[in-house]
């Protein structure tokens, strides 16, 4: 990270440091498919802070370039794949895996004209995910899965889903464990019990960092009801280790005490602009390897991102306030939500 500024609080600066961060956002991974979306045989289009790229197997590899032909600007993604080069539509232009034309149909033989090269992005294939970042030198890591090989756990895969919030809305509502109680009642909380338990916050190298909040969760949830565990029994008690890489992907790592078994929520979410995202998560367990659970979990999860959409999407503004006085925080309560966003702010004033 560049050295911080320290700008004033005042209004200008705050609306400038909104639009700061969403600009430091393309020195971050992010992920843009699941690694199943892309077949060898032809290229897949996808839209990363507004900018329209494709992505194409090649030589092995994923390769990433602007979805854009230099000939006549026409989308690669209509192309396809052939010798290990993409082919555009139009006029047949192939390029190589260094994004350079390597032929022209219309004159073959012609010297290619040095400009006839994709402007070409860095790709990473990683849990399940492809992830794009648009600088020249990422600023952490891609986000890793550290159970995502391991065969002793059964991971599946929600479908993406687009909404129309900022990203970082998006994550603050997934970490924020104060609204369990009131949107997730008898789902992920218990309005009787809408207390946010005491936990710690660190930073560690690019994450954030959330001490082992021990929760109660109701045992007849979709989640939980595939458990091995007495039917009077209401509450299955869990605590949490949740990892949030900076800036959009959080590990959820819950351990289910009284059966000393895991279930892990691997979710990330792609900046398609300044007030959209799209979200991918995975979802792991080692128990109950069967299709009834996996069906049982996507309903869950289908239920749980049914009841945030309409809150989070009613935001304003749609971006998250970079100002930490801009809405109101309260202690311990809102202390997750308070390290993001001075996390948040820190990037946008390192931008340039
Ligand atoms: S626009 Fe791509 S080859 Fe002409
Ligand atoms: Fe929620």
């Amino acid at each position: 990270m560049k050295d911080l500024k320290h700008p004033d609080e005042d209004l200008e600066t705050n609306v400038l440091s909104d639009q700061n961060l969403y600009s430091a956002l393309d020195r971050f991974w992010h992920p843009v498919m699941y690694s199943s979306e892309l077949p060898a045989d032809r290229p897949v289009g996808a839209v990363l802070l507004e900018e329209r790229i494709v992505l194409a197997r090649l030589e092995g590899e994923v390769q990433v370039f602007r979805d854009l032909c230099p000939h006549r600007g026409t989308a690669l993604s209509l192309g396809w794949v052939e010798d290990d080069c993409l082919r555009c539509a139009y006029h047949g232009w192939k390029y190589g895996a260094d994004g350079r034309c390597t032929e022209i149909p219309a004159r073959f033989g012609i010297e290619i004209p040095p400009k006839a090269q994709l402007k070409q992005y860095r790709a990473a294939e990683q849990a399940g995910l492809i992830w794009v970042c648009l600088a020249d030198a990422p600023e952490y890591p891609v986000p890793e899965f550290p159970y995502f090989e391991d065969p002793s756990y059964r991971f599946i895969q929600v479908d993406e889903y687009e909404w129309e919030c900022s990203a970082q809305r998006r994550v603050e509502n997934y970490v924020d464990m104060a609204h369990f109680a009131w949107v997730h009642d008898g789902v992920l909380g218990d309005s009787a019990h809408p207390e946010v338990p005491d936990h710690d916050v660190w930073r560690e190298g690019g994450e954030l960092r959330f001490g082992n909040p021990r929760m109660s969760e109701p045992a007849t949830s979709g989640k939980n009801k595939s458990l091995p565990i007495n039917s009077d029994t209401s509450e299955v008690d869990v605590s949490i280790d949740y990892r949030l890489f900076m800036p959009f992907t959080v590990l959820l790592d819950q351990w289910i005490q009284v059966l000393e078994q895991r279930y892990l929520l691997f979710f990330s979410v792609c900046p398609t602009g300044p007030t959209t995202c799209k979200s991918f998560t995975l979802m792991g367990r080692d128990y109950s390897f069967g299709k009834e659970t996996d069906q049982e979990m996507l309903d869950f999860n289908d239920l749980v991102i049914g009841q945030d959409r309409p809150i989070v999407q009613s935001q304003r503004p749609e971006e998250l306030p970079v100002d930490l006085t801009a809405e109101i925080q309260i202690r311990g309560a809102d202390r997750i939500c308070v390290e993001y966003r001075r996390w948040l702010r820190e990037i946008a004033f390192a931008s340039d």
